[in-house]
């Protein structure tokens, strides 16, 4: 079985003696039914031919930032779109150092720039030279970047000295990609999300709600289905269409959000990304309310919980809450960690705190903050779908983690919502 049909990958080669693996390994990513296309930097270009690599590629190599033939083909942008995933075998020391600075002064960085995909590196380079603080400080700059390493591993170098540094073999170069498609693999997994906002009914023609457009939740329910998990999405109202091969369950105020929510539990994982109204008027009028005075109050109550709730009845479900903060945003994920026990809290700014992000709610783009009991890691500005993929990266080890070390059994089931009614 192939097992990455139709996966366009660009791959990236960069100077380093291990450059001459890099015609086995379009080799064996064609194999696996991958389509690949390859950007040579001119510290390649000492190790091997560009002509080589066209022909185990089938394609003609990309060279040149700056030259106006290949611009006219196939452009930078247009390469960074093309792809699916960009992986950089071998990756120089130099080249990490470059990458970290965001620069953009040849094809390759500049590709990687714009490249709005998984981008994974392999790097290749003595020992002394991958242990040195400098590339050791740029590996921890470009993993909190959200950027994968496959490798380097240890072993006996081209320069006559044993230790880490060595390319990974291509064989398991071709496995790390295959693993980053699958996100660490959700196959067989459920996965339920909850997305966009909730609409909380004053009158047949009014309602109280907020910003969220959905997008954040729709792009983790596309990532975790590209997982291989089974989806279900449970969305308030928003203007996106249907993701493909999602089980979506349209809803409008938190009450029916919790409803449809505990009426598929458990599953294997829950992820909050649903902006639930907190509060919700105490009576709606089932006429248009007219207008009276000139002030009007409007009594509310609150609403249920529906992360804090399901999590406390369905204890192993591994769960992950979101929370849109203005300040102290640490101070207060960390609190929701706890407040609200579940395993994982992904922590956005919003409003005028998000800065160039537009204040997240409707934007393309966010950044987001993970945090868990004994850590966390800060997954930088990208595009809503490119960062769902890196956060699904992040959340499966800890998923697989907290199922071999078994569920915890079932609580003393409470209906929070109406103590007195069990729980089906
Ligand atoms: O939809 P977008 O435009 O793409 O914007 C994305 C987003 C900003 C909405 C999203 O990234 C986000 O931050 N969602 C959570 C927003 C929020 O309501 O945060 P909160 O801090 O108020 O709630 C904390 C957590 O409890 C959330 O997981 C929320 O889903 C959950 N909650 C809150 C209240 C409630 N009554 N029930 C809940 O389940």
């Amino acid at each position: 079985m192939q097992r990455l049909t139709n996966k366009r990958i660009l791959l990236g080669v960069t100077g380093s003696i291990a450059a001459y693996k890099s015609a086995e390994l379009i080799r064996r990513l064609r194999d696996e039914g991958a389509e690949v296309q390859v950007i040579m930097t001119r510290g390649a270009e000492a190790f091997i031919t560009a002509l080589t690599l066209q022909a185990v590629s089938g394609h003609p190599v990309h060279l040149h930032l700056m030259d106006t033939e290949a611009e006219a083909g196939m452009g930078h942008i247009e390469l960074a779109r093309w792809a699916d995933a960009i992986l950089i075998a071998p990756t120089s020391a130099d080249f990490m150092a470059r990458l970290a600075q965001g620069r953009a002064d040849d094809l390759l960085t500049a590709v990687c720039l714009a490249g709005d995909v998984p981008l994974a590196l392999a790097p290749a380079m003595n020992n002394r030279m991958w242990r040195d603080r400098a590339t050791q400080d740029n590996a921890k700059k470009l993993v909190g970047r959200g950027i994968l390493l496959f490798g380097p591993d240890s072993g006996d170098q081209a320069c006559g000295e044993t230790g880490p540094g060595r390319m990974r073999e291509v064989d398991l170069l071709v496995n790390d990609l295959v693993d980053m498609f699958d996100v660490g693999s959700l196959a067989g997994k459920t996965v339920l999300i909850t997305a966009g906002p909730t609409r909380e009914p004053i009158d047949p023609v009014r309602f109280i709600s907020n910003h969220s457009s959905g997008k954040m939740g729709y792009a983790i329910a596309e990532a975790a289905v590209e997982a291989g998990a089974r989806v279900i999405l449970v969305s308030g109202p928003t203007a996106l269409p249907v993701p493909d091969r999602v089980e979506l369950v349209n809803v409008e105020t938190a009450n029916q959000m919790l409803d449809a929510v505990q009426s598929h539990m458990p599953v294997d994982l829950f992820i909050a990304t649903a902006a639930v109204a907190d509060y919700r008027p105490v009576q709606v009028s089932e006429n248009k309310i007219k207008k009276q005075d000139n002030i009007m109050a409007l009594a509310l109550e609150k609403n249920p919980d529906i992360l804090a709730e399901t999590k406390a009845q369905f204890p192993g479900v591994f769960t992950i809450g979101f929370a849109a903060e203005t300040n102290d945003l640490e101070t207060y994920a960390r609190n929701k960690l706890m407040n609200k026990g579940v395993e994982m809290i992904a922590a956005n700014w919003v409003g005028s705190a998000a800065g160039e992000n537009d204040g997240t709610f409707g934007s393309d783009n966010n950044a987001l903050q993970l945090f868990w009991q004994d850590g966390e890691i800060e997954l930088p500005m990208a595009s809503k779908s490119k960062l769902a993929r890196s956060l699904l990266a992040h959340i499966v080890p800890h998923f697989e983690d907290y199922q071999a070390k078994g569920l915890p059994k079932a609580n003393n089931v409470v209906n929070l919502k109406d103590p007195g009614k069990p729980i089906a």
